[in-house]
């Protein structure tokens, strides 16, 4: 989504604003723009499209000026076109203006400017409030910093913002509320972005901005106080990410590479997390909260997108390991429900981003009736990892495709620890089975690098099915929601219409849709569902479905019926989602690829999803 960047240095800008906003691409954006500011005059330039039309665009033009901001905006309000891209100028050229989120109440706000004789280019949001700025300033004669304090006090909504005061030309006034924002701190210079991304190649020590701060940035330093103007304390944090991980490698697209970090992303997860003897699983992050975690009559995961699968999955983990009652929520819907949280609940938000504004708002509502917050998030310093009560990283590195896939596998496996930890501790594992268990986690990097080695017989499979139109996924158990993550990478994409099903649900509906055009994928591994897996394949080809099964190694039976097999390692049916997903994580990069889609930046998809 909306992605926002800074300078204020002793450097040029342009190039550092152009490499940032390239490093915020994986985001997803339909515009993009920028101002730089040349001994206090401004010039702004801005495009519908992709950076580089943005560099075309300002090829042969002035890019002088060692102060300026970017942006790439993921449309809400009005088209994604030249206008409605980012900056914004006030109707008077007093400031100028980047923004991520959404100011939900611009209409009265704009009506009210409208009323000050104020006019408007453009349908966005963000006009509203540069122009709000701006009327503040000229009508009570403030400081930029008071005027954009005073404005943010007025608007309702969510709001990462990077300012410029043409009246004040050496400084950068940031300021966010539910939408991220990360002031990388150099040597008498300063980068500002929506996440880290761009930074990383400059400093490591990073500031990141808390909902309605304000900092104002110049040369000189970095000043950071609250909207009602009292002083906030600076705290600077390490980065712990080396440039190389924002790299596409030997690969032709980010969702391959991450596809096949997975068995060296898997060991990161566990690293530092079993003990030598392999008889014990330490989460540090949630050490000290294990006893409440245990105690909890009831555990609720609230998550969006594929962490929401991971988190269907963690549901299947935690009964059946830890014998707790678990509710699974798509943050979207929790947050505006009212749902009955009780304090002696326990709230698990699964974020690759840490940013999903539905899920941060979804903790801020647990959070304030009292349950114990907890987070697996996947971005270290991110706003749901600071705000849960404690937490568990995935440490999968940072993910640019837009197609979640190593995050997800990352989720799953912390998912699987922590029923694993818990359901010992609440006496339902023994000692036998846990051991077992965790020699089993231990040997999945082994068992992915197996998978992979597989990837031509794969992708021959994908070229079988580019023509399709439809396709169905189907799983039971633990693997159902391995089906719905399936089908979410195939429709997001390669844009075809895909969905996943608990294959005995199939009888009720999508059995009507089933004819020899349409590929079925089934998970069907050696589980306590075998056999009516099974059955359900027999159902598909009796109406001349095309069925591609995920078997376990050596399966005969499936190997009969089914049109296509993958064979996986054979592994405890808790930890086949982390193996399974992987054949379906590479038919749907191969299908994408071979219909020509943009793989890592699929249309209208955003990768950190920072508005409601
Ligand atoms: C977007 C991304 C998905 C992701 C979802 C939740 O839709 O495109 O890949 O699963 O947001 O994001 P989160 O960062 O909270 O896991």
């Amino acid at each position: 989504m909306c992605g926002i960047v800074g300078y204020i240095g002793t450097r040029t800008a342009y190039p550092i604003l152009i490499k940032g906003l390239q490093r915020l691409e994986y985001r997803g954006y339909d515009s993009a723009g920028i101002a730089l500011m040349d001994n206090g005059n401004a010039s702004l330039y801005k495009c519908k499209g992709k950076v580089r039309d943005l560099e075309n665009l300002v090829s042969g033009q002035n890019i002088a000026g060692t102060i300026g901001i970017g942006h790439t905006r993921w449309a809400t309000h009005g088209l994604p076109n030249d206008v409605n891209a980012h900056p914004h100028k006030s109707m008077n050229g007093k400031f100028i203006l980047v923004h991520n989120g959404i100011i939900e109440n611009y209409a009265s706000i704009k009506k009210m400017l409208t009323k000050n004789g104020y006019k408007f280019q453009s349908e966005t949001d963000t006009e509203v409030l540069v122009n709000l700025i701006e009327n503040i300033y000229l009508e009570e004669k403030v400081s930029a910093e008071t005027a954009v304090q005073t404005a943010l006090r007025m608007v309702v909504g969510a709001y990462g913002i990077v300012v410029i005061c043409l009246d004040e030309p050496d400084k950068l006034i940031a300021s966010r509320k539910s939408s991220p924002l990360v002031i990388g701190c150099g040597e008498g210079e300063y980068f500002l972005a929506s996440d880290a991304t761009p930074i990383t190649e400059y400093t490591d020590r990073v500031l990141y901005l808390n909902d309605e701060e304000i900092a104002v940035v110049s040369t000189n330093g970095i000043s950071l106080k609250n909207l009602n103007n009292e002083a906030k304390e600076l705290v600077i944090s390490r980065l712990n990410l080396s440039i190389e991980s924002f790299d596409k490698g030997n690969f032709p697209h980010y969702m391959l590479k991450e596809i096949h970090e997975q068995s060296t992303t898997i060991a990161d997860s566990f690293r530092g997390r079993i003990n030598n003897d392999m008889t014990q699983i330490m989460l540090g992050g949630i050490n000290e909260v294990i006893p409440r975690i245990a105690k909890a009559k009831r555990i609720v995961i609230v998550a969006c997108g594929t962490s929401y699968h991971a988190g269907l999955v963690g549901e299947y983990l935690f009964e059946t390991f830890a014998r707790q009652q678990v509710e699974v929520e798509y943050a979207s819907e929790f947050r505006y429900r009212d749902p009955i949280i009780e304090e002696d609940d326990v709230v698990i938000a699964i974020s690759q981003s840490g940013e999903t504004a539905d899920t941060l708002a979804a903790i801020r509502m647990a959070k304030e009736k009292g349950a114990l917050i907890l987070g697996i998030c996947n971005v270290v310093g991110s706003s749901i990892a600071r705000e849960t009560h404690a937490g568990v990283y995935t440490h999968a590195g940072p993910e640019i495709g837009v197609a979640s896939t190593k995050a997800f596998t990352a989720q799953v496996i912390i998912l699987t620890m922590m029923a694993y930890l818990i359901g010992k501790r609440r006496g339902f594992i023994s000692d036998e089975t846990y051991h077992s268990l965790i020699e089993q986690v231990l040997e999945i990097p082994d068992k992915i690098k197996e998978i992979l080695k597989d990837e031509d017989h794969i992708k021959e499979i994908s070229q079988k099915y580019v023509e399709a139109t439809n396709a169905i996924y189907l799983g039971r158990g633990f693997l159902y929601p391995v089906a719905l993550e399936g089908a979410l990478k195939l429709k997001e994409i390669s844009y075809i219409h895909a969905e996943g099903y608990p294959a005995a649900e199939m009888k009720h509906g999508p059995i009507a849709l089933i004819d020899d055009k349409m590929p079925v994928f089934v998970l069907g591994t050696k589980d306590k569902y075998y056999e009516k897996i099974v059955s359900n394949i027999q159902e598909v080809k009796a109406r001349k479905g095309k069925v591609i099964a995920v078997v376990t190694q050596g399966d005969t039976t499936i190997k009969h019926l089914a049109d296509d097999v993958i064979e996986i390692p054979e592994i405890d049916e808790s930890l086949s989602p982390i193996l399974s997903v992987i054949p379906l994580q590479l038919i749907s990069y191969y299908i994408a690829v071979m219909r020509g889609c943009n793989v890592d930046q699929p249309r209208n998809l955003a990768k950190s999803v920072t508005v409601e």
